[in-house]
């Protein structure tokens, strides 16, 4: 199955990457952002990271060009009116999402195209709920480096047709990605796994049974995870990683999720891990 039009709502970390990733698969790929400035920064990004590809032997110098061609950043939403399958990347704000899901459901002509949210913590009936056709609305959940990581979670809803699902299913797989199915509940699987993992390191830290250092030599040596849980945590962001801890401790209301106040106090304080320049460990 390919897609050949294919948007992506969002720019940032997560959307550049799936640009990516869907223009390497051939797709032609138009991705929204809301600004000029915002735009620059997509394909600044997108460009370093092909750098990056061909640096490490994982794309040819000529076909970067070509990949580059097939991915045009708009602020305008109606340049998504021609797409085949749609994926929202945007900030993880349920209001902001549910205006994008109904501002397509209007400006996307094709009623067969599917419209999927990368999400990782707002229930996808939501989404689906917002438009006029919910039969056609997904999750396609990636994971962060979107390029490297291998999986692709494919939630569905009580209203998801088999049609629908099939299609995204196979769209994801000629990206290259595996594909494991999930049910529209917090977390979906992966995050429901790794989330409470993160905050049990966090709170081992903070009951001093051992130092990060410690604690990440031990799970990369002990376990051969690439990265240690703290070490992680600062790669995902200890905000996402509280965001996700409270979306999932909201649903199911078990102590496990519950946020350990180390990391409340840190992502008060700004520490927000790799991108703000510190979180367990400095990166100034
Ligand atoms: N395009 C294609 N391939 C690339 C690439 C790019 N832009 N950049 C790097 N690669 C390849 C490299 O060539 C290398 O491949 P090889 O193993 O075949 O040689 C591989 O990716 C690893 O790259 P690097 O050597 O640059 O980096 P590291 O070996 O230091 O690994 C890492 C970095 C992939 C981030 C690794 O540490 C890792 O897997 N960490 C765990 C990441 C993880 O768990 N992510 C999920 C987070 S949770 C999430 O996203 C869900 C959300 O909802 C919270």
């Amino acid at each position: 199955m390919t897609m050949e039009r294919v948007g992506v709502i969002g720019g940032g970390l997560m959307g550049s990457g799936i640009a990516e990733v869907c223009a390497r698969a051939g797709s032609q790929v138009v991705v929204h952002e809301i600004d000029t400035p915002a735009a620059e920064a997509a394909v600044a990004r997108i460009e370093s990271s092909l750098a990056k590809a061909v640096e490490r032997g994982k794309l040819e110098e000529a076909a970067r060009s070509e990949l580059l061609e097939r991915i045009t950043v708009s602020t305008d939403l109606d340049e998504q009116s021609d797409r085949q399958l749609v994926i929202e990347a945007a900030t993880e704000n349920e209001e902001l999402k549910r205006k994008i899901f109904t501002d397509l459901d209007m400006i996307v002509t094709d009623e067969e195209a599917i419209l999927a949210s990368n999400t990782s913590s707002i229930p996808i009936t939501r989404l689906a709920a917002a438009t006029g056709r919910p039969e056609n609305v997904v999750g396609l959940h990636f994971f962060n480096p979107v390029p490297v990581m291998a999986l692709v979670e494919l939630v569905t809803t009580v209203m998801t047709s088999d049609i629908a699902a099939g299609r995204a299913r196979a769209y994801a797989e000629t990206l290259g990605k595996t594909v494991i199915l999930a049910k529209d509940r917090a977390g979906f699987v992966v995050n429901m796994l790794l989330v409470p993992y993160m905050l049990s390191a966090i709170r081992m830290l903070e009951t001093g049974v051992a130092s990060a250092e410690d604690i990440d030599t031990g799970m990369r040596l002990g376990a051969n995870h690439p990265m240690g849980p703290l070490e992680l945590t600062d790669f995902v962001g200890l905000d996402t990683t509280k965001f996700v801890a409270d979306v999932l401790f909201d649903e199911f209301k078990e102590p496990l999720y519950a946020s350990p106040p180390l990391l409340t106090r840190m992502v008060e304080a700004g520490l927000h891990g790799r991108k703000s320049g510190g979180g367990f460990y400095s990166y100034r």
